[in-house]
């Protein structure tokens, strides 16, 4: 069920996922959007940007929630999602602060998770959810193993994605050990999911999480009974 559209590079994936994120905003100004951090989305947000300079449609009435935010890091640590987000998409568009919101981690972090789903659901639930995907298969922060009816909650992450993330990280200091995210029973709660996915290091997830039976051991995977999942890729990452 989930369509894939294969397109040429990251430039061209970039333009299309930009353009697909801007005819959402222009057919619903109210739209509330999932956000996704990663080096995928680091050209697609560039395009985004773009668009919204050259193109007159507007983020005043959306709302933004993101995926997922490491636990213990300092509030403005450059390696924080938060500092991504705001660096790359909310100091160039018109998006209300107030409603770009992202996982708090700091204090009670369980009333924190409660509270997030809650504002999640008054603003009626999530209309477009970016994603994009681990080596692992992980979506968001969601490791293998994690329920598919998972809700906002901390995390621990795999050696892998801390080894994999490092590089977003000063020399010699390493990413957290863990993180809130939105679980996989929150992001498949979204009327419409984007999956973005290029280079060949992710062909396996892709494998796993589309040519395969659903398995917990593939977080991706849960996305297989989705109504409405469109993924882009390139070809090197097309599944096997
Ligand atoms: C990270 C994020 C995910 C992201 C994934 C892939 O750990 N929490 O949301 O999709 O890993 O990241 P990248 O696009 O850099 O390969």
């Amino acid at each position: 069920k989930p369509e894939f559209r294969v397109l040429p590079n990251a430039a061209e994936i970039a333009s299309a996922v930009a353009a697909h994120i801007a005819q959402t905003l222009k057919a619903k100004p109210a739209t509330t959007l999932g956000l996704a951090t990663g080096n995928t989305f680091v050209p697609i947000y560039a395009a985004l940007i773009d668009l919204y300079r050259q193109n007159g449609f507007s983020f005043a009435e959306a709302a933004s929630f993101n995926l997922d935010e490491y636990v213990g890091l300092p509030k403005n640590h450059p390696a924080s999602f938060r500092a991504y987000m705001r660096q790359r998409l909310f100091d160039h568009v018109d998006l209300p602060a107030e409603r770009a919101m992202l996982p708090e981690t700091e204090g009670d972090l369980a009333a924190d998770c409660a509270a997030y789903e809650a504002a999640i659901a008054a603003r009626g639930g999530i209309d477009l959810q970016l994603l994009g995907i681990g080596r692992n298969g992980h979506i968001g922060f969601n490791e293998p193993g994690s329920p598919f009816d998972s809700r906002t909650r901390v995390v621990e992450l795999a050696q892998s994605t801390i080894e994999a993330n490092k590089g977003d990280f000063p020399p010699g200091e390493l990413p957290p050990s863990s993180a809130v995210t939105m679980g996989i029973g929150t992001i498949v709660d979204a009327r419409e999911i984007v999956l973005v996915a290029t280079g060949a290091n992710k062909a396996a997830a892709l494998t796993r999480a589309f040519n395969a039976p659903k398995d917990v051991d593939c977080p991706a995977s849960a996305l297989q009974d989705h109504p409405h999942v469109i993924i882009y890729c390139d070809p090197a990452a097309l599944p096997a």
